[in-house]
């Protein structure tokens, strides 16, 4: 699979330039005023030539490139690439710096600041001499915030996933970022593997520029971009490094330019079948349960209804066909890209997806997916013989989890499916970490692990911290797996029966916050319910009696963002921003 600029999408009449929205700040002449002169006096001061630019659409790049993030590291030379394509199509590229969301650095987690990169790219957008857009992008949250944000402004625009690194390589075995740092961190606890064998794997696991190369939340919300239609066909599966990539990039910024002066905005493009076909291609991915919250959030900013109900419903008419850790295994990205990437994958399941819609690159989605070819039947599965016969996210609901829950089914150990246990409670992660591997506790692998505090104000932001650790003697004992219960999120490369995204979390007052230690607890994934088992009578009482934790922030950003938090059943936007409404033009206002 390579990315294609494809064929001219359709739209309203080819736009001159003094329908360009940077006419307004740009002008035509001297007689078009004082504030137009200075742009175009300034514009020389940048070092353009009036006839470099001036008519000229003007395409933002958007760049998540940092020192810090090692996911987006090779974005500035892409941002390049990009620049190179723009200008040969006769546009005018000026790069934006923009926040960077490295998953591996950012405390307590990148979550937290989702909405803030979200507000960024809005307001950038909105507030600079911009005719259209490319954003580069694609650790976790980069993905939702970049489109998010340019949901909300609506011009024509590309999205330029940053793709996965290379797979990592250890002793002759071929490593997955993130959920092989878990498995081999549990092996070192259980006293399987020790301090040089981990010394020798923190070379191993991630050996390149990019993003997690498993399915994990940057894997699937690229993917889940591309299914959207806001991506070059192919893209998102492009190793960061190769040299494929880079084409890609000048070939999305030649691209934009056509999209501008065809008026194509976003608003074409996410629709509520874009954004249906964004599940269904998640859910056949066994991808990552953050991509429900992104895919919620992105979709309101389009104006889209998509709730968990969505999800649940969709995800029980699509087949798991990507083979690739850690839902499916034991596949990387780069083989599920060899294997013929999106493009592939998509072409097995058309008669689920909604094929006369437009994207970026074809006025039909049908046409990009027409040519595609798999190459490989056991990293992207046939129809036949599918990894999962069901979509691998399941939502639940109960007197537990009265907005709904969510679990990734096919990361969990099938035995676990259906269970009944007495809890343990945490009430935060401190003291979880503390006190896990404490015998006195007595934890059995039949007991359910429960931890609160860790939702969307709880938390702060939703950390990941789902995939709860197992008590180190069970651990030696050869228990992988227990019934694990949370507010928190967790990463897309974690496994494990976790229910994830309780809503609404205990911070608020969610039934969460009522559970006490030896309360049974029923999970029921067929039935798609968790049960609290203590009478309503005795849940009253201790509602009654219960008091809100006090609030972390006393100002700043942290202030804002406990104002505004939307739980996690509705996307962990922020209300003032999720609300339908208009924006002032800067011209006009
Ligand atoms: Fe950036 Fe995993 S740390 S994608
Ligand atoms: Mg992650």
């Amino acid at each position: 699979p390579g990315a294609d600029a494809g064929q001219s999408a359709s739209g309203p009449a080819p736009r001159g330039s003094g329908q360009l929205r940077s006419h307004q700040w740009y002008g035509s002449g001297i007689s078009s005023g004082l504030r137009s002169f200075s742009h175009r006096a300034r514009t020389r001061q940048l070092g353009y030539l009036p006839e470099e630019h001036l008519g000229k659409p003007v395409v933002a790049i958007l760049n998540t490139w940092s020192d810090i993030n090692p996911c987006h590291v090779h974005l500035r030379d892409r941002a390049q690439a990009v620049k190179r394509g723009v200008w040969q199509a006769g546009g005018f590229p000026l790069e934006f710096p923009v926040a960077t969301l490295s998953e591996t650095f950012q405390k307590p987690t990148p979550m937290l600041y989702r909405n803030l990169l979200a507000m960024e790219t809005e307001e950038l957008l909105r507030s600079y001499p911009v005719d259209g857009a490319v954003l580069l992008g694609g650790c976790d949250k980069s993905t939702p915030a970049l489109l998010m944000g340019a949901a909300s402004v609506d011009l024509p625009t590309v999205f330029v996933p940053a793709g996965p690194m290379l797979p990592g390589h250890w002793r002759g075995e071929v490593l997955g970022s993130g959920t092989d740092m878990w498995k081999y961190w549990d092996e070192h606890r259980a006293g399987a593997i020790g301090d040089c064998e981990l010394a020798e794997l923190e070379s191993g696991l991630a050996r390149s520029p990019g993003h997690c190369m498993t399915m994990g939340t940057a894997s699937t919300l690229t993917a889940a971009a591309e299914a959207l239609g806001v991506t070059l066909p192919g893209a998102s599966s492009i190793p960061a490094v190769d040299s494929g990539h880079e084409r890609m990039a000048a070939a999305s910024g030649l691209r934009v330019v056509d999209l501008i002066r065809a008026d194509l905005r976003l608003s074409a493009l996410l629709t509520r079948e874009a954004f249906e076909d964004a599940v269904t291609c998640v859910l056949g991915l066994g991808g990552s349960t953050n991509a429900v919250i992104h895919l919620i959030a992105m979709a309101g900013r389009a104006g889209v209804p998509l709730t968990l109900d969505d999800f649940d419903r969709i995800a029980r008419t699509v087949p798991v066909l990507a083979n690739v850790r850690p839902g499916g295994g034991p596949y990387l990205m780069e083989d599920f890209h060899f294997a013929g990437g999106l493009p592939g994958f998509l072409s097995r399941i058309t008669d689920l997806l909604h094929l006369e819609r437009p994207t970026v690159a074809h006025d039909r989605f049908g046409d990009q997916l027409a040519g595609a070819l798999v190459h490989d039947d056991d990293v992207i599965r046939t129809r036949a013989d599918p990894v999962a016969e069901e979509g691998g996210v399941a939502v639940l609901r109960g007197n537990l989890c009265p907005d709904g829950a969510v679990i990734k089914h096919i990361a969990a150990d099938p035995a676990l499916l259906r269970h009944t246990g007495p809890a343990v409670v945490f009430d935060d992660y401190r003291t979880l970490q503390r006190t896990i591997d404490d015998p006195a506790l007595g934890i059995t692998p039949d007991h359910v692990l429960v931890l609160r505090g860790s939702g969307p104000k709880g938390g702060p932001g939703m950390p990941e911290y789902g995939m709860l650790p197992l008590p180190n003697y069970l651990l030696k004992e050869g228990v992988r797996d227990m019934v694990r219960i949370s507010d928190a999120r967790m990463s897309g490369t974690s496994y494990g029966t976790c229910v994830l995204h309780v809503a609404p979390e205990s911070h608020v007052g969610g039934p969460l916050a009522l559970v006490r230690t030896g309360d049974p607890i029923t999970l029921d994934v067929a039935g798609r319910s968790l049960t609290l088992e203590v009478p309503e009578e005795e849940l009253a009482r201790r509602a009654a009696a219960w008091t809100p934790p006090p609030e972390r922030f006393e100002r700043g950003y942290g202030a804002l963002y406990n104002e505004q938090i939307t739980q996690a059943d509705t996307g962990c936007d922020f209300a003032f921003l999720a609300r339908p409404g208009t924006v002032p033009d800067p011209y006009a206002g």
